[in-house]
């Protein structure tokens, strides 16, 4: 089935829109804290400078539960690709906001499960470029690219997304812990729609994002993350992101803060206190191609 006129219209025009409004930078600016880094220090990583430090000491004034929060949040992405590829199959990964590699990369995973998964990893931060190419040089089923998540023409059209993503079949799109990073203008609920229509039907979305019952919370962490990284979403409430999955089938065990999401143990790490939470799961497509 084709996509009709006015809907490409329309979607272009928005693509071309956010490339104008979020140019991507290629230079890495090291005095102002990047969320990519900033993420890196909060889960033990070495590739992060002062002006991340810093900004990550105040955030833990404002929030103690954040490094807590980044690890259960990481232990999820890793859990949700092995049972996506363990259980249901997956062999294709298009990671949004893949952030900087760690310990056990999405390829990594869904690799140990199937050798040929294949993993595309897209970050608008420079510093992920380069220390992503540096880690897949060697891996013929990976890519990393620099592009803004919102600009859906730019990543479908891409060569080395298109040569090892077979859109013909599923595909696991993960937004993990990167919608709060858009802001409603940026209109996060659209490009998961987007997105979800490009893909075979079955194909799945794992999404979560930070939240909080605490409006006054809410409204103190995003101007804090606004202000220090320079471009940033919102934290929002939990029934903001249930909506994010319309028009999908949500995978049992359902949507929750994260760590809840199929632990491997009882003893999972949990938060010891929870300013805010990483909330979502995984919906899976039903609508055909357009
Ligand atoms: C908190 S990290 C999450 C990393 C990884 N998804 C995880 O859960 O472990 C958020 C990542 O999203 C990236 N990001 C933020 N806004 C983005 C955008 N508009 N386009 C592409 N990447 C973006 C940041 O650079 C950062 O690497």
């Amino acid at each position: 089935m084709g996509r009709s006129n006015g809907l490409a219209s329309r979607q272009l025009a928005r693509d071309g829109r956010t490339r104008e409004r979020n140019p991507i930078s290629h230079a890495i600016d090291v005095t102002r804290p990047s969320g990519a880094r900033m993420y890196n220090w909060l889960l033990g990583g070495k590739d992060n400078y002062a002006s991340d430090r810093r900004a990550c000491a105040q955030l833990l004034k404002l929030a103690p539960s954040t490094r807590d929060l980044a690890l259960t949040n990481r232990l999820f992405l890793k859990r949700v690709v092995r049972v996506l590829a363990e259980k249901c199959g997956v062999r294709q990964f298009l990671d949004h906001g893949s952030g900087l590699p760690t310990q056990d990369n999405v390829h990594q995973v869904a690799q140990r499960v199937d050798r040929s998964a294949r993993v595309v990893y897209i970050d608008n931060d420079p510093t992920v470029l380069a220390h992503g190419r540096t880690l897949l040089d060697e891996n013929d089923e990976t890519a990393v690219i620099q592009a803004d998540m919102t600009d859906t023409e730019r990543i479908f059209g891409d060569k080395d997304v298109n040569g090892l993503i077979d859109f013909d079949r599923p595909v696991a799109a993960l937004f993990v812990s990167v919608l709060h990073c858009l802001t409603d203008e940026e209109d996060p609920a659209g490009l998961v729609q987007r997105v979800a229509q490009r893909l075979a039907p079955g194909s799945f979305l794992v999404i979560c994002q930070l939240t909080s019952d605490d409006a006054r919370f809410r409204a103190e962490a995003t101007e804090f993350m606004r202000q220090s990284t320079g471009r940033w979403g919102r934290v929002r409430e939990r029934h903001e992101v249930d909506a994010f999955f319309h028009e999908m089938d949500v995978v049992p065990p359902g949507l929750m803060e994260v760590s809840k999401w199929l632990p491997d143990t009882e003893l999972a790490p949990r938060q010891r206190s929870c300013e805010w939470v990483e909330y979502g799961g995984v919906g899976q497509t039903r609508q055909a191609r357009v």
